[in-house]
């Protein structure tokens, strides 16, 4: 049973502080001018290549990183999580993602599951599975929140315009029902299917969604129809056959999979009828072999270590506050909102795993936005600003079939001019408005081409990234119990909320004014 330590009591911690004290007045452009300096930090694997170059770091930084992780116990870390241990201590789990994609590995139950719901969403994109009355399936509806949707919301956004797309996937989030009803703008009822995507099934926003889809079904069709017209995926296996969904549609996840690691899961279920049951695999296999490469190489080789060691020294020991994501496919826009929840909710934790608070720096922000659009709006304050921001580029090589190659060039010389004015930075000492500080920290992956099998590659490679970064720090990665007590309280606070209407022509209706006068339960 592995040990949750402060990791500042392993002995590389101490050289570590001193290494970044001595490394202080070292520019990045002098680190830069070393001839080899992109052979020794880059790396590749199948098609992901990796340039951290551009991080304030060095062979010592990567050797005293590489010392940490072994004193504080990584490899033992890793083992207990593909071997099923209770990695999730508050919730006394396992974390198995990765035996979803574990291909000729996989537990029986858990290839059976992914069978029936990749042979569903082929039975959808075929027409063989049908809504009321036999129409054939138009859209799709995928109601959930958070991993139960951000995950299927990235995939659909990054592959579901491949040649041979299923039925359009709408996703349905937000508790307004702004979203529902942009998702139902013009949908045939019988030719509408509804996934109902929720671990528990209990989630607020998603039941509420779920609720005003029925009855929107139901206002043009008979009660049957929610049998034809809706799926369900869930850990809880009854809810949504009370709920009137038919047990053949009702696919399973287990507790053991988080939210946010489920779009492997049939929580992938509107991807896989986007994008079909083939490329959802090659999604997998990609998966599958960063779980590979991570598992067998060696720290010093080992780009999800490497680049959760690069990450746990600009954050605790050089004082990053902001890990900025930047695709500059606009295909992989949704990237960095899977990536926020990701990292943030696996992060964002200040007591570790035995208990002990922690009084040094966990999870930073993470944020961002498709590159080119953030160029012409935030990149001036990681250019110019104040704060620590390190910035991850991630680009593609061949670009979208659509792209013209001098678009994808033009792309891909942003990147790089991003990248060398962030690291290098430009002195103006007339006009100091000009001048950029430099010296700030960044890295680029580039994918060969934007494909399932690279994408599973990339997604696994930053669920790695987290898990290595929340064991050096102790902390677990795979509970959220920061969600629960704002949960409670809207619960609370609902129930003591009456709608009503407004006087005509009062600047403020009585649901507001009670807002705003609401100061804790009577
Ligand atoms: O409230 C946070 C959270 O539990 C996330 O961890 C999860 O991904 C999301 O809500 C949705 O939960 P569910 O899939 O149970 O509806």
């Amino acid at each position: 049973m592995t040990i949750y330590k402060d990791p500042r009591s392993a002995p590389a911690w101490e050289l570590l502080t001193q290494h970044a004290d001595e490394l202080a007045a070292v520019t990045l452009s002098e680190l830069l001018a070393a001839a080899d300096r992109f052979d020794n930090f880059s790396a590749e694997f199948e098609g992901l290549y990796v340039d951290f170059s551009r991080c304030r770091a060095t062979a010592r930084t990567l050797e005293l990183l590489t010392e940490l992780a072994g004193q504080l116990e990584l490899e033992q870390h890793i083992n207990d999580l593909f071997g099923g241990a209770t990695v999730n201590v508050s919730e006394n789990r396992a974390a198995l993602h990765t035996s979803l994609r574990a291909q000729e590995e996989i537990p029986r139950e858990v290839g059976a599951e992914q069978e029936h719901f990749l042979a569903f969403a082929d039975a959808v994109r075929s027409g063989r599975h049908t809504g009321f009355g036999g129409a054939a399936i138009r859209r799709v509806v995928n109601i959930g929140i958070g991993g139960s949707d951000l995950g299927p919301r990235m995939l659909v956004a990054a592959l579901g315009g491949q040649s041979g797309a299923g039925p359009d996937v709408e996703f349905v989030a937000g508790i307004d029902g702004t979203e529902l009803s942009n998702a139902l703008e013009g949908a045939n009822p019988a030719a509408t299917l509804f996934i109902v995507c929720s671990k528990t099934f209990s989630t607020l926003e998603t039941r509420l969604n779920a609720d005003s889809a029925r009855a929107w079904l139901l206002q043009s069709l008979p009660a049957d129809a929610v049998a034809t017209n809706f799926a369900a995926v869930s850990a809880n296996v009854d809810a949504p056959i009370e709920f009137g969904i038919a047990q053949d549609s009702c696919f399973r996840i287990w507790d053991w999979v988080g939210g946010r690691y489920s779009l492997w899961s049939a929580v992938g279920l509107a991807a896989a009828i986007r994008i079909g049951s083939e490329a959802f695999r090659e999604l997998l296999a990609g998966g599958a072999s960063m779980d590979r490469h991570f598992r067998t190489s060696e720290p010093g080789h080992n780009i999800p270590c490497l680049l959760a060691l690069l990450g746990i020294w600009n954050r605790n020991f050089l004082g990053m506050e902001h890990h900025v994501v930047l695709p500059y496919d606009q295909r992989l826009e949704k990237l960095p909102a899977y990536l926020q929840q990701l990292f943030m909710e696996s992060e964002g934790k200040a007591v570790r795993q035995d208990l002990a608070p922690v009084d040094y720096q966990t999870g930073a922000a993470l944020w961002g936005g498709a590159g080119s659009s953030a160029q012409h709006s935030y990149a001036q304050w990681l250019h110019q600003g104040t704060a620590f921001a390190h910035t991850d580029f991630i680009a593609t090589v061949n670009g979208a079939d659509s792209s013209p190659p001098e678009a994808v060039l033009q792309s891909l010389a942003n990147v790089l001019a991003q990248a060398e004015a962030l690291a290098h930075g430009h002195s103006d000492a007339a006009l100091p408005f000009k001048a950029h500080p430099g010296n700030r920290s960044s890295l680029v992956i580039l994918l060969r081409e934007l494909n399932p099998h690279n994408l599973g590659l990339l997604v696994a490679l930053y669920e790695h990234v987290v898990f290595v970064q929340s064991m050096i720090w102790g902390i677990n990665p795979f509970d959220q119990w920061g969600v629960e007590l704002g949960k409670l309280g809207a619960r609370q606070i609902a129930a003591t909320l009456t709608a009503g209407e407004g006087a005509p022509g009062s600047d403020l209706p009585p649901l507001g004014k009670q807002i705003l006068k609401w100061r804790g339960p009577a």
